[in-house]
C-alpha cells in the first residue's frame, strides 16, 4: 500500500514538474484548504529538503506567512549545516507578528542551532524613508547578507487574499484588481502571465536577486492556491516547489 502510494505521488510530482518547469517538486498527501495539519506536513517536507541541500556557513532568506510558519514549526537541529544564518527576505509587508518573516526567521534559527539577523523597518515605507533606511550601516550589512543568500524559502499567496490580509490601501486594492493580479510572493503581485502588477515598497530581496540564488524553494498548497502557484511560476524564479495533493491535482488539471 505504501509503495503504491509513493509511486502514485512520484507520477504526480513529475507531472507538476513538467507543467511548471521546475527542477524539483515534492507533493504531500491531502489538501491544506481542508485539513490544517497538511500544512505541517508541507513544513516537514520542506525541512527534509533543506536538510539535504544545506551546507555549513550558508545563509537562508525566509519570508513570512502561515506556510513558512509551518516550516519553522517543523525545524530541527541541522547537523550537516553548522553556523547557518537565517535572515528575513524582505522588511515589513503588513503581516501580523506571528506571520512576519522576522518572527519565523528567529524561530528557525533557534531550532536549527543557527544564527539570525533581523530587519526592523517601518511599514509602509515612504520613498524618503526608504532612501534613508537603506543608507544606514546596520541595515546595509544585513541587506548584503540577504541579497547574497544561498537559499531562499518563501510562500506564495493568492493576490486578493494577501492584499486584504495586509490591509492594503484602497488605491493598492484597485491597482491589483485592475491589473488582474493572481498571485503574490515577497510583496510582489503578479498577473496570470507572471508580470509584476504591484510591488510593496520595502527593503530586502528584490525579484532580480532570485536569479543569482541557486536554490529558491516555494512552499504553497491547497486547491485554492493552484491558480496563484501557476501564475507565480510563469516567470520561473523559483526552482523547487513543496506543495500538497490538493494544489498538485488542480495544477495538472488546468
Ligand atoms: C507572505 C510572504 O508573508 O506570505 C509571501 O511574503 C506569501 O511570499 C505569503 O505569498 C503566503 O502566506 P500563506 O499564509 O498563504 O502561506
Amino acid at each position: 500500500e505504501f509503495m503504491k502510494e509513493a509511486s502514485g505521488f512520484s507520477v504526480l510530482e513529475q507531472s507538476v514538474k513538467d507543467k511548471l518547469h521546475v527542477d524539483h517538486v515534492i507533493v504531500v498527501p491531502g489538501n491544506s484548504d481542508e485539513v490544517d495539519w497538511v500544512k505541517q506536513e508541507m513544513g516537514k517536507a520542506a525541512i527534509g529538503f533543506l536538510r539535504s541541500i544545506l551546507k555549513n556557513n550558508q545563509t537562508i532568506a525566509v519570508t513570512g506567512g502561515t506556510s513558512m510558519a509551518a516550516v519553522a514549526a517543523m525545524m530541527t537541529p541541522l547537523e550537516n549545516a553548522k553556523n547557518c544564518m537565517f535572515v528575513p527576505a524582505r522588511g515589513g509587508l503588513g503581516e501580523r507578528v506571528e506571520n512576519q518573516a522576522n518572527t519565523i526567521c528567529a524561530e528557525m534559527a533557534n531550532k536549527a542551532n543557527g544564527e539570525y539577523r533581523l530587519l526592523h523597518v517601518p511599514d509602509p515605507l515612504s520613498e524618503e524613508s526608504y532612501q534613508s533606511i537603506i543608507g544606514e550601516p546596520s541595515v546595509k550589512e544585513i541587506l548584503q547578507l540577504i541579497r547574497q543568500a544561498d537559499v531562499v524559502i518563501h510562500g506564495i499567496g493568492d493576490a486578493m487574499t494577501m492584499a486584504e490580509r495586509r490591509k492594503a490601501s484602497e488605491e493598492v486594492l484597485q491597482r491589483i484588481e485592475a491589473g488582474n493580479a493572481v498571485s503574490e510572493a515577497f510583496g510582489y503581485y503578479f498577473n496570470k502571465t507572471g508580470e509584476v502588477i504591484h510591488k510593496v515598497r520595502t527593503v530586502g530581496l528584490q525579484l532580480e536577486d532570485l536569479f543569482s540564488s541557486q536554490c529558491v524553494v516555494a512552499v504553497a498548497g491547497g486547491t485554492s492556491k493552484a491558480k496563484a502557484i501557476m501564475s507565480y511560476f510563469q516567470q520561473g524564479k523559483s526552482n523547487v516547489l513543496v506543495t500538497d495533493e490538493g494544489a498538485a491535482k488542480e495544477l495538472i488539471r488546468e
